[in-house]
């Protein structure tokens, strides 16, 4: 098996270096370990975030452990060169289009959502975000206007079987939990959103044994402070996914601990191809000063493993590494602590 690591930028290779050791401390057989660059790290290296040897790397691998990409310093450059193309162009050209977004409170750490601990502690959900269409990916631009005024413009749009294809991936994880999904739209104004919303209903005839409901979008951001234990399953666009999943970070305590797992149809010999990283970006602000927390990072493997290398055994190991961590108290800077970077992925290793 092969993995192709993509630290990227701020603290994505402090973080990525101790997934990276948690994984080489597993000694598993015959796993290669390629790295390549991406985002402003490869811009300043290739002049390009995403480029084609790192594309290559992504292509020949049967999993990719990302870190983060985003760069102050290349914020003047054209958008089709700035870091964040680098995580939308391999969603895009690897067919990665389900992003899994699991948000769990874990026991002892009640207290630092942003919630009171009584309603923090029953968060439990899963957010299915599609990730390869949407807003995201319509043609966009800017112009001037007939009397001189600039414009900017971004199409919305969702095409029936790039919804169908997330629905029945969101439905099939339903299956897998407790059986309740509840799909996000803003069918009440947007077409895109009743298109998905006929679709999503469609598909629900193959699985009578979920409860599906539906909510908008704005009602959804509420529910999700009002009353996080509700909610099993949510699916729902990129956009809306990209903002409730920040929104559910805070709910769990810090955005520090939350993995994603972004999805296709390739399979590997032993799951699916897939692209692993911890949704909470490059953080410029703190990189390079030993204070990330890694275990979003850690996370993030532990879904690498299940999901790419078939490996659920090690995967919860993993887990359950971290939740025992955490569980001693041991806390990083997130989380109102003063362990640094590799004193939290040590305390993780200890405990594997
Ligand atoms: C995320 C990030 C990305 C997104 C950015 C970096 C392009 O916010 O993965 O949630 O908007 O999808
Ligand atoms: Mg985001």
């Amino acid at each position: 098996m092969r993995i192709a690591v993509m630290a990227g930028d701020g603290i994505g290779p402090e973080v990525t270096a101790e997934a990276v050791r948690v994984l080489e401390a597993l000694a598993l057989p015959e796993l290669e370990l390629v790295e390549a660059e991406v985002g402003g790290a490869a811009y300043k290296r290739h002049g390009h975030p995403l480029p084609e040897v790192t594309l290559e790397a992504a292509r020949s691998s049967d999993a990719i452990l990302f870190g983060a990409v985003g760069d102050p310093s290349c914020d003047a450059l054209e958008r089709r060169l700035r870091p964040e193309q680098a995580i939308l162009g391999l969603r895009r050209e690897l067919g990665l289009f389900a992003n899994l977004r699991p948000a769990k409170v874990f026991p002892g750490l009640e207290g630092a959502s942003a919630l009171r601990p009584e309603i923090a502690r029953a968060i439990d959900l899963l957010i299915v975000r599609e990730l390869n269409g949407d807003v995201y990916f319509g043609d966009k631009g800017t112009r001037r206007l007939d009397d001189g005024r600039r414009q900017g413009w971004d199409l919305m749009s969702y095409a029936e079987d790039e919804v169908r294809r997330i629905a029945h991936v969101a439905f099939r994880a339903a299956q897998g939990r407790r059986r309740r999904l509840t799909s996000v739209d803003k069918a009440n104004v947007l077409e895109t959103s009743q298109l998905w919303r006929d679709v999503v209903c469609e598909v629900a005839a193959d699985y009578p044994d979920v409860a599906l409901e539906h909510l908008y979008v704005d009602n959804a951001a509420m529910q999700l402070v009002r009353d996080p234990g509700q909610f099993d399953v949510i699916v729902t666009g990129n956009l809306f996914g990209d903002i409730l999943s920040d929104q559910a970070s805070m709910c769990v305590g810090s955005i520090g601990l939350l993995a994603s797992a972004a999805l296709g149809e390739r399979r590997t010999a032993h799951g699916a191809f897939g692209l692993y990283e911890p949704i909470h970006g490059s953080a410029p602000d703190i990189a390079g000063q030993n204070r990330a927390n890694p275990m979003a990072a850690i996370l993030s493997l532990a879904m690498l493993l299940r999901h790419s290398l078939g490996l659920e055994g090690e995967a919860r190991r993993v887990e359950a590494a971290v939740a025992r961590a955490l569980g001693d108290g041991v806390r990083g800077a997130d989380l109102g602590g003063s362990a640094g970077t590799r004193a939290l992925g040590d305390a993780v290793l200890e405990r594997l």
